[in-house]
């Protein structure tokens, strides 16, 4: 579908990726009028916040209605996996309006990990070698776990909010938690368990926006998931990226392409998956080749917060190539430069923290972008209202200089139990 000239945009979220997002929306000369549901203080500042669930969908069809929209961006994998895509288009009244984002037969790449490692079986796509089990097949499991090396990888099939897979070190405890996930550790989620082969390597995010036919590679990134320094403790929703990341290389990048996005775009098409969306493959390069680790049928959070940054060209051109299935006609514009990003969260995340402190030091000019996460405005000031609060995103000629800019930034910023790591982007910067 043709937008108009200018467009109406709807975006549903409420994290950093959505403030990133509705940043590249708002530079875009197309941009009539931005909303974001339910958005957070950064959001507020670049359209209009609306007080709507992404997952109650009768009411955004009322909204998108009432409002003149012509553009829905989804932010978050669940609308996705609930079928929103789907809802828009076997509903009559707003059929005409592109949504952004797979079908839920689509979605099922990230809502399923057994159909994500079926597909790409089906499709010849390099993943680490798996089988699933069930409550009925646990001895199977535990017998094909003695077949496996350690450490051992299980996965919840189902969504468990990034807490689903587990390392293992010894087979004695992989047997076990293989037993407690089938038992409902994860509830549902649970059900069935992915057991799979141990990839040893490091890992990076490529990012693909798709009509469902032509696709674009976005910039490639990397992001720190756990909590304290050197990778160790909680895993979290992410704390710092870095694009683009030095060990994906042209050559290694062609490999990506062939291998794996053509397979992949392919695949869905063959199928007649409906996916106009952008793909997010985690990726393990293995000694310069590249396996899939798992597919997210959204942008990555906070991979969006050094991404989008660096698109120059027209956001909103993209996604009316993909919703017009014209994608082949976009020329991808990148800044050449690195961008860094470093999330300031609550003290206690991602275990139990407190909200509602106030955040100074936010109207001081500096070299950073400031993406706001977790924030809220209570009484005229911007509050703290989440475990990641910030995204102090900065540019530069090396991954050392945006790396200072977002410190330094960070070092003017102040709220109760401001926590963030010291060392985003050192793995990398020994490798530029
Ligand atoms: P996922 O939710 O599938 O991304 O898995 C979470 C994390 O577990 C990944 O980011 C990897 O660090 C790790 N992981 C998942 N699968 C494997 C594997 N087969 N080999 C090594 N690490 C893995
Ligand atoms: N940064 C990982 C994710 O968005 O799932």
């Amino acid at each position: 579908m043709k937008l108009p000239e200018s467009v109406n945009v709807l975006l549903l979220g409420s994290g950093g990726r959505e403030h990133a997002i509705a940043r590249q929306i708002s530079l875009s000369p197309r941009t009539a009028r931005l909303y974001i549901a339910p958005g957070n203080a950064g959001t507020a500042a670049l359209g209009t916040n609306v007080e709507l669930s992404p997952t109650h969908f009768g009411t955004l069809k009322q909204f998108v209605l009432t409002n003149n929209i012509n553009l829905v961006m989804v932010g978050p994998e669940e609308p996705l996996v609930k079928g929103i895509y789907d809802f828009f288009h076997e509903d009559s009244d707003i059929h005409h309006i592109p949504v952004i984002g797979p079908s839920a037969a689509g979605a099922r790449l990230e809502g399923s990990k057994d159909f994500a490692k079926a597909f790409m079986a089906r499709h010849g796509i390099p993943t680490a070698a798996y089988r699933s089990f069930t409550k009925e097949t646990l001895d199977e499991g535990r017998r094909f776990l003695e077949t496996l090396k350690a450490p051992y990888v299980l996965k919840a099939d189902g969504l468990a909010a990034g807490k689903g897979v587990l390392i293992l070190p010894s087979l004695d405890e992989a047997k076990e938690e293989l037993g407690r996930m089938l038992e409902g550790k994860f509830g549902a989620a649970g059900n069935t368990v992915v057991i799979e082969e141990y990839l040893d390597g490091i890992e990076c995010s490529v990012f693909v926006a798709t009509d469902g036919a032509h696709y674009k590679i976005l910039p490639v990134a990397k992001d720190y998931k756990r909590v304290g320094e050197g990778d160790t403790g909680l895993n979290t929703g992410g704390m710092g990226a870095v694009s683009p990341v030095p060990f994906a290389d042209d050559v290694f990048m062609e490999k990506v392409r062939t291998t794996i996005v053509e397979p992949t775009v392919e695949g869905l098409r063959k199928e007649k998956i409906d996916y106009k969306g952008f793909i997010f493959i985690g990726l393990m390069n293995v000694g310069g080749t590249p396996y899939v680790i798992e597919y997210n049928v959204r942008m990555g959070d906070p991979e969006t917060e050094v991404v989008f940054p660096r698109i120059e060209s027209d956001i909103m051109e993209l996604f009316e190539g993909m919703a017009h299935g014209s994608l082949d006609r976009y020329r991808l514009k990148i800044d050449p430069r690195t961008a860094t990003t470093v999330v300031c969260v609550s003290g206690g995340y991602p275990g139990d923290y407190t909200k509602g402190f106030a955040i100074e030091g936010l109207d001081t000019p500096c070299e950073s972008i400031v993406y706001h996460a977790g924030t809220a405005v209570k009484g005229g000031k911007t509050v703290t209202a989440g475990g990641r609060v910030l995204a102090v995103t900065s540019l530069g000629d090396s991954i050392a200089e945006a790396l200072e800019k977002s410190y330094r930034t960070i070092s003017g910023i102040r709220y109760e139990g401001l926590y963030r790591r010291g060392d985003i982007g050192q793995d990398l910067m020994k490798l530029e």
